[in-house]
């Protein structure tokens, strides 16, 4: 059996005023850090056999030059955690720090990756930022995903953005919002991937916890490690969320925890 870390929107940042909704303190982000440091004893004795960091490491601070020093310090705490890690990025932190950055910060040549575990195909896909609302399964992630992922395999992919479209009626964010939480080219991506054995896609971005599908295949988001859960300016209420994604011979499920509770699970 094998057991995979996996953080979404840790969103480490200032506490500040709601851009989205006026008169609310939006998210206690600037404890995350901290909040991440809380959980290394417990995480180092679960333990855990590599850790996904889904994006969104950042909240970045408008018209500012720190957003770089904020990646960077996200970037490092995750490392201290000392689990083999891989970091795809999310909008807020492609928005402020370029990808060439983002590369030379986390050690990563590149954001596309396979890994296979207990014979399942892991597979971090990149999502290229056209803008600040807009990403894609670029042509040469496609290319990629062509001469690399074993179309036999049992594959799981892991991205930032949803591959498929999702209601955000209700959502803090996103209500109004829905073009912007899925890839804009999801159904040519769909149409590429149809000759792979995908098991399930797991995504963060949504800053909540779903399911949905995409023809046979389940797509889950997961909740986010910051926000939207207690809207408070208490800084203590921080609810610190994490994924674990368990993989034995017979079978995957996915589950989501705040501290000792598991509060959503998944099987794949
Ligand atoms: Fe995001």
């Amino acid at each position: 059996m094998k057991q995979i870390l996996i953080l979404s929107d840790i969103h480490s940042g200032t506490t500040r005023p709601s851009q989205a909704r006026q008169g609310i303190v939006r998210q206690p982000s600037s404890n995350a850090l901290e909040q991440l440091t809380r959980y290394r004893e417990k995480w180092k004795s679960w333990p855990f056999d590599m850790l996904v960091d889904l994006g969104d490491l950042t909240k970045p601070i408008h018209e500012s030059n720190e957003n770089e020093d904020l990646y960077k310090k996200a970037v490092e705490s995750i490392k201290q955690l000392d689990i083999p890690t891989t970091f795809i990025y999310g909008n807020h932190d492609a928005e402020y720090v370029s990808v060439a950055k983002m590369k030379m910060i986390t050690g990563q040549a590149y954001f596309n990756s396979v890994r296979v575990v207990e014979g399942i195909q892991l597979v971090m896909l990149e999502c290229t930022q056209i803008d600040q609302n807009t990403s894609i399964i670029s042509p040469e992630t496609m290319d990629w995903f062509g001469s690399t992922v074993d179309r036999k395999l049992s594959t799981i992919i892991l991205s930032h953005y949803s591959l498929v479209p999702i209601k955000m009626t209700g959502s803090f964010g996103f209500e109004g919002k829905d073009s912007t939480v899925h890839v804009q080219n999801y159904l040519e991506f769909a149409k590429f991937i149809e000759g792979y054995n995908v098991r399930a896609s797991i995504n963060g971005h949504l800053h909540w916890g779903g399911y949905s599908k995409l023809g046979r295949f389940p797509c889950i988001t997961v909740p986010p490690f910051t926000d939207n859960f207690l809207i408070s300016s208490k800084v203590d209420a921080h609810p610190g969320i994490y994924n674990v994604l368990t993989i034995d011979d017979k079978s995957a499920r996915v589950q989501s925890y705040s501290g000792d509770y598991c509060f959503m699970s998944i099987e794949l």
